[in-house]
């Protein structure tokens, strides 16, 4: 029994935490072996009872030796495991974490967002529409004509093309989100609210002032008596929500087949606060979108009756809109996915 004892002692002694896989189920399993009821220390306490007198004394003393360093190092696991192990016992609390680099969102998805939540609070919901789509709803539907020059400003990557002919059915990449307004206005009734965001290809030389894709932000508003007015403290209301509370707004006229009367709106600059500086090159005013009342033309092609209801609509760039709220000066650096470029926004939202 003495020499079991001291077997016992050596093979706690020599017990290492280091050594257990799943460390807290181990440790608990250890104290079970030796000190549990049915444990190794109870069964020699069983045989003790047993001996003689004369050898009393010195087996109690060595199984007291045994229960203490049992004791002792089931404490010790004990300790470990709470200090240095998470509750599944698998990591070192102590190592040095990890950083873990975060995920952020791309300056033009927060931008689009900041955009979109703006109007969703005066009750504009959001439609989206196909990048790839048919002349019919990005030109024809919106007023213009097969042989209309104004489709040359926007130039349009086809995918199927009639030679030298523009027919309704071509299918091209659209070039502005205008297209969606048609789509809306053919499967819904008046009042329709709703803003419109997506990506716009446009057949341009790449720059820092122009790409070939970019985000547009459009806007649609169709009810009984929508007038001018509306659209005007709507969109006074957008640029003081977007770029800060003393924001102006000035409209100029302008030419656009799908509304009349047409306008381009300018907000005052937001770097200078009006007084002229080199990014509204001394003017004092920064463009950032078109818009207008929708063409009557274009509520009839699209099944809604103009003598009942009037519209206005509207459409931003999203990549012009971050550039002058960050002031961006590149176009390119948007979708070069440089990180020094792209980390610069880790915290706008
Ligand atoms: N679709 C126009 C463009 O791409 C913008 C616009 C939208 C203008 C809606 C008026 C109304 O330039």
């Amino acid at each position: 029994m003495k020499t079991l004892i001291t077997q016992y002692i050596e093979e706690i002694r020599n017990a290492r935490i280091e050594d257990f896989k799943d460390k807290a189920a181990e440790v608990e399993q250890f104290r079970v072996r030796f000190l549990g009821r049915k444990g190794v220390m109870n069964e020699l306490f069983e045989q003790f009872k047993a001996l003689p007198n004369e050898q009393k004394k010195e087996m109690g003393i060595a199984l007291n030796e045994l229960k203490n360093a049992a004791m002792a190092k089931v404490e010790e696991f004990k300790n470990f495991v709470e200090e240095k192990m998470d509750t599944d016992g698998c990591h070192d609390l102590t190592m040095p974490a990890d950083f873990a680099q975060r995920g952020s969102r791309h300056v033009l998805s927060v931008t689009m967002n900041e955009i979109a939540e703006i109007f969703a609070r005066i009750g504009f919901t959001i439609e989206e529409g196909p990048e790839i789509e048919d002349d019919y709803h990005v030109f024809t539907a919106l007023n213009f004509a097969l042989d209309h020059p104004a489709r040359d400003m926007q130039d349009t990557f086809f995918i199927e093309k009639e030679p030298n002919v523009n027919k309704p059915t071509d299918v091209l990449l659209r070039t502005h989100t205008s297209g969606v307004q048609v789509r809306v206005m053919e499967r819904q009734k008046p009042p329709i609210r709703v803003i419109m965001p997506g990506r716009v290809f446009r057949n341009e030389a790449i720059s820092a002032r122009a790409h070939c894709i970019f985000h547009q932000v459009e806007g649609l508003y169709v009810d009984k008596k929508v007038t001018f007015a509306d659209l005007k403290q709507t969109l006074l209301y957008f640029a003081k929500e977007m770029f800060g509370p003393d924001t102006q707004i000035r409209l100029r006229p302008s030419y656009f087949p799908f509304t009349e009367p047409s306008a381009e709106m300018d907000i005052s600059c937001n770097i200078c606060g009006g007084k002229g500086c080199n990014i509204c090159k001394g003017t004092g005013w920064l463009e950032i979108l078109g818009c207008g009342m929708v063409d009557p033309n274009v509520l009839d092609a699209c099944g809604i009756d103009s003598k009942e209801y009037t519209g206005f609509a509207f459409g931003m760039g999203v990549e012009r809109m971050a550039m002058l709220k960050y002031q961006i000066r590149d176009l390119r650096l948007y979708f070069e996915n440089d990180l020094r470029f792209l980390h610069q926004f880790d915290n706008i939202i």
